[in-house]
């Protein structure tokens, strides 16, 4: 018989009652921003493959190139025999990208946040995240024993009323932010946190991914856009969203990434991140910082631009991350599922990724949707009457 501690079946009820259970679809690309869902083709509206990398010529042969030169996996952590001379090659062009001295690769963004996050501050120091700060960067905090307290999202405000009341009581704070918010893609105000962090001699880590192939010239991301990548004490990012592969790494000086090689247990513990994904990185960020990543950028513009019927290409910042708030869980798996049937995808995101009650749709545009795609999208959301 079943140990009743392994049975699981009434919590499951339990989200299933709150439509807050969730289940796997199985997803297959088709052309473009096509794809089968389930075996349904639809369009997709849900990516973070924001320029359409994922499947570049270019970056699929970097992938193919490295498969064969060095096999499908490094079969051991960075620290044993894992460490192949794609990863310094990469390390050395993110870390110019980034304004930072040096750069530390990872498996993946979350296992980034965790190292750093944790391995940065300790039980005598204070953590000052942003509310709306993605789970790795909870799960990093939580990890690292500092204190931990929030700010009111985008609020610096907040942000000095906190640091006034502790500023002197911990050894050191570190404030967390991200730059673009991944579920409600507006930005953060980091020239004013920049102040205040200087103001009150805190650190600074910032999450920058979903920025960065999107912001400033060279797609380098917010800090670089605003010129203040040295004013950020650790910048942090992703290969799997605009740079199409996978990954994750840190950004800082030279001691912090040589403290994390000696500490963080996500970098020490794991199999390096393998060779095809690391030089399908490489490859992306090649096209990001030439010529056709700016193209590539103006696209994603012209596509944002159509959704809003604005002409945003001078602006500073438009947001690919387009969220429709619906509210109940409910009304947003109806909404969700009625958009399916018409050959939309646009899955519903709810609790824990956004506060209860807040459910909603988050469209992701990328350079590679057409201009019919996005009309067919907003013509079913206003029938729907969600925009
Ligand atoms: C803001 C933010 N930080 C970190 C991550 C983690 O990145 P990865 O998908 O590479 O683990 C994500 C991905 O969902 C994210 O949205």
């Amino acid at each position: 018989m079943k140990k009743a501690y392994f049975d699981f079946s009434s919590r499951l009820q339990d989200l299933q009652e709150k439509s807050l259970l969730r289940r796997l679809r199985e997803f297959k690309p088709t052309e473009g921003m096509s794809a089968l869902f389930d075996g349904k083709e639809s369009i997709h509206f849900s990516s973070n493959d924001y320029l359409g990398l994922s499947r570049h010529p270019m970056v699929i042969e970097g992938a193919v190139k490295a498969t064969k030169e060095y096999g499908t996996s490094c079969s051991a952590s960075r620290l044993i025999s894992g460490n192949n001379p794609l990863f310094s090659a990469l390390e050395r062009t993110v870390a110019q990208w980034k304004g930072k001295q040096k750069a530390l690769i990872f498996p993946s963004g979350y296992m980034a946040a965790l190292a750093s996050v944790s391995s940065l501050v300790g039980k005598a120091d204070m953590i000052l995240m942003d509310s709306f700060s993605h789970a790795s960067l909870w799960e990093g905090a939580r990890l690292s024993h500092a204190t931990l307290r929030v700010f009111d999202h985008n609020e610096p405000k907040n942000l000095k009323k906190l640091l006034e009341r502790y500023a002197g009581d911990f050894k050191k704070i570190l404030i967390i932010t991200e730059s673009l918010f991944s579920m409600d893609g507006d930005i953060a105000p980091l020239e004013e946190i920049v102040e205040l962090k200087e103001h009150f001699e805190a650190y600074l880590l910032l999450d920058d991914a979903h920025a960065e192939g999107i912001l400033g010239e060279n797609g380098g991301g917010l800090a670089t856009a605003l010129d203040l990548a040295d004013k950020v004490d650790v910048i942090l990012g992703t290969f799997s969203k605009a740079l199409g592969s996978q990954g994750g790494y840190v950004a800082a000086e030279q001691s912090i990434i040589d403290w994390m090689i000696n500490s963080a247990k996500s970098f020490i513990f794991t199999t390096a991140l393998s060779p095809s994904c690391v030089a399908a990185a490489a490859s992306a960020l090649d096209i990001i910082q030439s010529k056709e990543g700016a193209m590539l950028r103006r696209k994603l513009k012209d596509n944002i631009s159509h959704f809003f019927e604005e002409n945003l290409a001078n602006s500073f910042f438009c947001s690919p991350i387009i969220p429709i708030k619906i509210g109940t869980e409910s009304k947003t798996i109806e909404v969700s599922a009625i958009l399916e049937q018409k050959g939309i995808y646009l899955p519903p995101i709810r609790y824990p990724t956004v506060p209860r009650g807040e459910a909603r749709l988050r469209i992701s545009l990328t350079a590679i949707h057409r201009a019919d795609q996005i009309d067919y999208l907003k013509e079913a959301l206003k029938k729907l009457g969600v925009l």
